[in-house]
């Protein structure tokens, strides 16, 4: 039997083809328990604290419905104006009291390395649901799960990935994640002030994987097994101005999608703005909403995995 190998996990680089094989076949386990064929008592008497100082909706409830599928009580913080922080508590303070309260804490926070500084002041387990622009280790896993019901397998894919890759933290993590697997290549889709971060092209180099980078949104679709778009991240930009140029330039539509290939599986970690016309939904390769249902098991997975060793 599996058992994985960390505390915690904050990034996707503690992960290992084999951990997210593992990791994926426990999920696939759990879709018994989610689809309530069977009821979850492996989390009985354990208490989730999902500490959320950043807005979120699925992530957060997911999480508290994998926990609640398992049998698990849930303490939760759902925003930063409900909790010491906004006092000017520090992260680490912040952390050894949650840790009291809980068997294992699932953090978001808007300051990129929260999730480490968080694991590392505290013994017990932490799951990181999204550090800053930096990574969100679950939302990639789900997308990993979701690649592998569509499409059948995780290997020989072309990956093109769209819009604000600068800043969307899914697409960091996504892509170190896909880069495990063999024959994938990317292409980056994005104007020139939000392209992919450098540190992540020195991880896909350092791999040997090949990807392209481009501002032309039409190129991309032809040769596309797999369209992942984003929202561009309001939140994140310093340069307001900059926010109101770009926003608006990319809105993908029954049209835009005519050079693709017909299976091209659509994904988007959510929440949309406008990025994706509504009349996309009903596409049976729309698997967006597919997507994140496909949480809550990755989320019964991973609460299972590190709370019960
Ligand atoms: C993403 C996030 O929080 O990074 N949302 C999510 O967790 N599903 C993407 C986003 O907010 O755009």
């Amino acid at each position: 039997m599996y058992t994985y190998p960390h505390k915690d996990l904050v990034s996707v680089h503690q992960l290992s083809k084999y951990d997210v094989e593992e990791i994926l076949k426990k999920a696939k386990e759990m879709e018994d328990i989610f689809r309530w064929k069977k009821v979850g008592t492996s989390l009985s008497w354990k208490i989730v604290a999902t500490l959320f100082y950043e807005p979120s909706t699925r992530t957060r409830l997911s999480f508290e419905s994998a926990a609640k599928r398992l049998g698990a009580n849930v303490i939760t913080v759902a925003s930063g104006e409900t909790s010491s922080l906004s006092k000017g508590e520090s992260l680490e303070d912040n952390a050894i009291i949650n840790a009291m309260y809980a068997d294992i804490v699932v953090i978001r926070h808007p300051e990129s390395g929260s999730a480490e500084i968080t694991a590392k002041t505290i013994q017990k387990p932490v799951i990181n649901a999204g550090d800053g622009w930096n990574e969100h280790p679950t939302q990639a896993l789900l997308d990993t799960y979701t690649i592998l019901k569509e499409k059948g397998r995780l290997d020989n894919l072309k990956i093109a990935m769209v819009w604000d890759l600068k800043y969307g933290r899914t697409t960091h993590s996504l892509a170190y994640l896909l880069s495990l697997f063999p024959e994938i290549s990317f292409t980056f889709i994005s104007p020139k002030e939000l392209k992919m971060p450098e540190k992540v092209k020195k991880v896909l180099d350092e791999r040997g994987i090949s990807y392209r980078e481009t501002n032309d949104y039409e190129d991309w679709l032809q040769q596309a097994d797999v369209l992942y778009v984003t929202r561009i991240q309001k939140e994140r930009f310093q340069d307001k101005d900059e926010y109101e140029r770009l926003k608006n330039q990319f809105i993908l539509t029954i049209q835009t999608l005519k050079n693709a290939k017909s299976d091209v599986t659509i994904m988007h970690p959510l929440p949309r703005v406008n990025e994706v016309d509504h009349e996309v939904d009903g596409l049976p390769n729309a698997a967006f909403f597919r997507q994140a249902e496909n949480g809550v098991p990755i989320r019964m997975a991973l609460l299972d995995l590190l709370l019960n060793k």
